[in-house]
């Protein structure tokens, strides 16, 4: 894999959005129903923006720009209601925004406001391009406590663990202003978990087919505050399938203690913890958990 053509490939998803397939990651950068439908349903409807007033300047992360989808439908949708964005991004690789803002169907997907705006933040100083671990601790002496949102949108934990540590979270939790919000479409238990330990409320996201749980499709997502959740049309407390899920060995968190150690690194220390704190008892097996619930896939772990 030498040129970012190999790594990265572009997709039509289900509705017609652009996305990219990351060659690297072996993953979609958005699930098939659609870039756009999950830019909307898990990070922008579940921000809460009808909270603020007009006027109201929001504080934002965006954890994974990628082609800049979530940022894009949040800039439509503030504009909407009239709101300001102080934005900040993350990003590790500078191709997947070029290819997007080079693609003439991901252009016209967008208000023509919103995606100037998301040209000049790209290119500003707020785009803090590399490893967002090495980021993090001088965006949080900057903004701590004072972010309104984070779109916490990493590649899903097994490919992308170095994202989702206790640590990496609990940093992205110590940004949040008292009322903000972490979105992501994320509902694995080790991420639910770690989102605990970093002191934060957690709410499930509605799942696409709705509020109700199905077995295949229970959860949309995860939502985290340094204050309470209310129930709101997309969001619900864990149900207590979801809360048994945080009791199996698949809530381990993962740990990266120095900010800097590799994926397999990562998987295996957290392997070697899951073995221990099994052999300790107290902790179920996730396998006898799913078969409980009669659940099939594994891919919410
Ligand atoms: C699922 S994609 C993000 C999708 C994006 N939100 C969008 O709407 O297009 C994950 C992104 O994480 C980036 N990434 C991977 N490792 C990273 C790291 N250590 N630091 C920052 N970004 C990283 C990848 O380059 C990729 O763009």
């Amino acid at each position: 894999m030498t040129s970012s053509a190999s790594r990265l490939e572009p997709r039509r998803t289900a509705d017609g959005s652009f996305s990219l397939f990351s060659s690297d990651f072996g993953e979609g950068f958005h699930s098939s129903r659609g870039a756009l439908a999950e830019a909307r349903s898990k990070f922008v409807a579940p921000a809460g923006l009808e909270r603020w007033p007009r006027g109201s300047c929001l504080t934002v992360v965006d954890m994974c720009v990628g082609t800049g989808s979530n940022t894009a439908a949040l800039l439509e949708e503030c504009a909407a209601r009239g709101l300001e964005l102080n934005w900040w991004g993350l990003e590790l690789d500078r191709e997947p925004l070029r290819l997007a803002l080079a693609d003439a169907a991901f252009r016209r997907q967008w208000q023509p406001a919103a995606l100037e705006r998301l040209e000049q933040l790209g290119a500003s100083a707020r785009m803090l391009w590399g490893d967002a671990r090495q980021q993090l601790p001088a965006l949080l002496e900057q903004q701590r406590g004072q972010v309104h949102l984070v779109l916490m949108d990493a590649f899903s934990p097994s490919r992308c663990p170095q994202l989702w540590t206790l640590e990496v979270l609990s940093q992205l939790g110590a940004l949040l202003h008292p009322r903000g919000r972490l979105l992501t479409y994320c509902s694995a238990a080790a991420v639910r978990q770690a989102l605990r330990l970093a002191g934060l409320e957690i709410a499930a996201i509605a799942a696409p087919s709705g509020l109700q749980q199905h077995q295949s499709d229970w959860s949309g997502g995860t939502a985290a505050s340094p204050g309470p959740l209310p129930a709101e049309p997309l969001l619900r407390p864990l149900s207590p399938m979801e809360e048994e899920h945080l009791r199996t060995n698949a809530a381990e968190p993962y740990r990266d203690p120095s900010g800097t150690a590799e994926r397999e690194v990562i998987l295996r220390e957290r392997q070697r913890a899951q073995a221990e704190a099994m052999a300790a008892g107290g902790v179920e097996a996730t396998g006898a958990w799913r078969r409980r619930w009669g659940l099939s896939s594994s891919h919410h772990q």
